[in-house]
């Protein structure tokens, strides 16, 4: 299938489900996530698929997720068990392999975590993980201008290290996704 075509699907998915505003976010990703692709040497059309397809699991609500994770026999942090909303980047890869034939792990492994990150983490990761950050416009230091500044100018590294820190010096965090605080430690040694 042809990336337009593929793209066209997914914007239905997410319009036949009445997603819209799920569909403006991960439309403003893709915005942010190719300027940085750009900046950062990747593939554009990679880093637009893996935004477009990272919040697809949307279409359905946490109970669902959680069943759907449970059926498949996923194993869940502790995170992921009280707060089933957390799983929707998993889902949301599972969504992309399955229905859109996705079959690229740059863009598969940048959907599955971008909430929470993961140590060893790629630049396609790291794109997607800070664009979707600042697409979501949220009050606090780092403001976003600066994770963008950041990201663009100085250091992806280090924009998604802040991003972690602030989540962690405000106890933004009730209960830690274990990924978040295995990336947290190796961003710390960079
Ligand atoms: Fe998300
Ligand atoms: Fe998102």
């Amino acid at each position: 299938m042809r990336n337009n075509d593929v793209i066209d699907l997914i914007k239905n998915k997410y319009l036949n489900n009445n997603k819209t505003d799920v569909l403006n976010h991960v439309e403003d990703v893709a915005s942010i996530a190719v300027k940085l692709a750009k900046a950062y040497d990747i593939d554009v059309d990679k880093i637009k698929l893996a935004a477009l397809l990272h919040d697809i699991s949307g279409i359905m609500t946490p109970k669902e997720m959680y069943d759907f994770a449970k059926a498949r026999g996923l194993e869940l942090d502790p995170a992921e068990e009280k707060y089933n909303a957390l799983l929707h980047q998993r889902i949301s890869r599972i969504i992309a392999q399955e229905d859109f034939d996705i079959i690229d792990s740059d863009i598969l492994n940048a959907i599955e975590c971008h909430t929470t990150l993961r140590k060893n983490a790629s630049v396609y990761d790291k794109v997607i993980f800070i664009a979707d950050k600042i697409s979501w416009d949220q009050k606090g230091v780092p403001s976003c201008d600066d994770l963008l500044k950041y990201a663009t100018i100085e250091s992806l590294d280090e924009a998604c290290y802040l991003y972690i820190k602030y989540q962690f010096d405000n106890n933004l965090l009730v209960m830690p996704h274990q990924w978040l605080i295995e990336a947290y430690e190796d961003l710390k040694k960079m």
